[in-house]
């Protein structure tokens, strides 16, 4: 009986799964997260996205962008080091010895070229580290059977809005049906899925459906998605369970839209607005 697997998060649940920084704890003991983000014209993706992995707990951050890309990161984000791409415009090749990061966040702003997508066919081929797979990057990897054969078990994370949702896993019949579909396409590639929406729907390799509970309609603005990928990726660099990020990302990301609306509306909401209340909101579940 599929209902049985369907679950809401609370606010108790999260509290539990998030982990108190140890006093003798250091940068290095939260992990060192990779975002492959941006292209010509999105930079502000991967600076949010950036933004939101910082402002989550993630010990250290390396951004891998365009060649042009560079002194956007590097003003906009003192905090986050800075790798470029030979390719000016676009995301073309991985950067060295990506096995020494926690996790790999990817998507936000990339755009779907042929370099990037060979780019992303490499990263799929041979890293071990678990991945945050978001927008473009969801979409070139949908327009592939090969790369889609090619993921890796129980190590990613996928992010979609419902039309990204449509391309990666197919046309649903109804809401009903994409829930199970999605179930469906969990359980065959071992992987997760944030399926984003009023009520973010969590789908697991063991057949499981969490939804979440906080958020509101402001947060329906541009760059939202992207501070979600930032939060996901910092959670997964720090070690929790990719299950687990997953819910208290989607969580505290809604949290932090709850936070940001008591102070400026629904109207007036933008993405930064979100990144700038996940400290509150990640205070409120300690
Ligand atoms: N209620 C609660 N949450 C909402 C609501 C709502 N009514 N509307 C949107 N959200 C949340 C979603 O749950 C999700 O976390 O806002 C976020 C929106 O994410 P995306 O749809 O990915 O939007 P965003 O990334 O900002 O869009 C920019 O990125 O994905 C690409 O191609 C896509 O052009 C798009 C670009
Ligand atoms: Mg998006």
């Amino acid at each position: 009986e599929a209902s049985a697997n369907y679950y809401c998060i609370t606010s108790d649940d999260v509290k539990q799964l998030l982990k108190p920084r140890a006093k003798f704890s250091h940068k290095g003991s939260y992990g060192h997260a990779l975002l492959m983000c941006g292209g010509y014209g999105k930079m502000g993706a991967a600076v949010l996205a950036a933004r939101a992995c910082l402002r989550s707990g993630v010990g250290l951050l390396t951004m891998h962008v365009p060649t042009s890309g560079y002194s956007i990161l590097q003003t906009a984000v003192p905090e986050a080091m800075t790798l470029t791409d030979k390719h000016k415009l676009f995301i073309s090749e991985l950067p060295e010895d990506t096995e020494k990061y926690t996790a790999i966040g990817m998507g936000p702003g990339m755009g779907k070229e042929k370099v990037t997508k060979t780019a992303i066919g490499q990263l799929l081929a041979t890293s071990t580290h678990p991945m945050v797979i978001d927008a473009d990057a969801i979409n070139i990897i949908a327009s592939s059977d090969r790369l889609k054969a090619q993921l890796p078990k129980n190590k990613v994370i996928f992010t979609p809005h419902p039309k990204e949702f449509e391309r990666l896993v197919g046309k649903s019949k109804n809401h009903y049906d994409r829930l199970e579909d999605m179930r469906e396409f969990c359980r065959e590639y071992s992987c997760y899925i944030a399926l984003k929406g009023a009520n973010t729907a969590i789908g697991t390799p063991e057949g499981k459906v969490y939804f979440n509970t906080t958020g509101n309609a402001g947060m329906a603005t541009g760059g939202t998605g992207d501070v979600l990928t930032g939060v996901i990726s910092a959670l997964v660099a720090q070690g929790y369970a990719l299950e687990e990020a997953c819910i208290l990302g989607v969580f505290v990301h809604g949290l932090a839209g709850d936070l940001a609306l008591q102070k400026v509306g629904a109207i007036g909401m933008v993405a930064s607005d979100l990144v700038d209340h996940l400290p509150q909101a990640f205070m409120m579940l300690a």
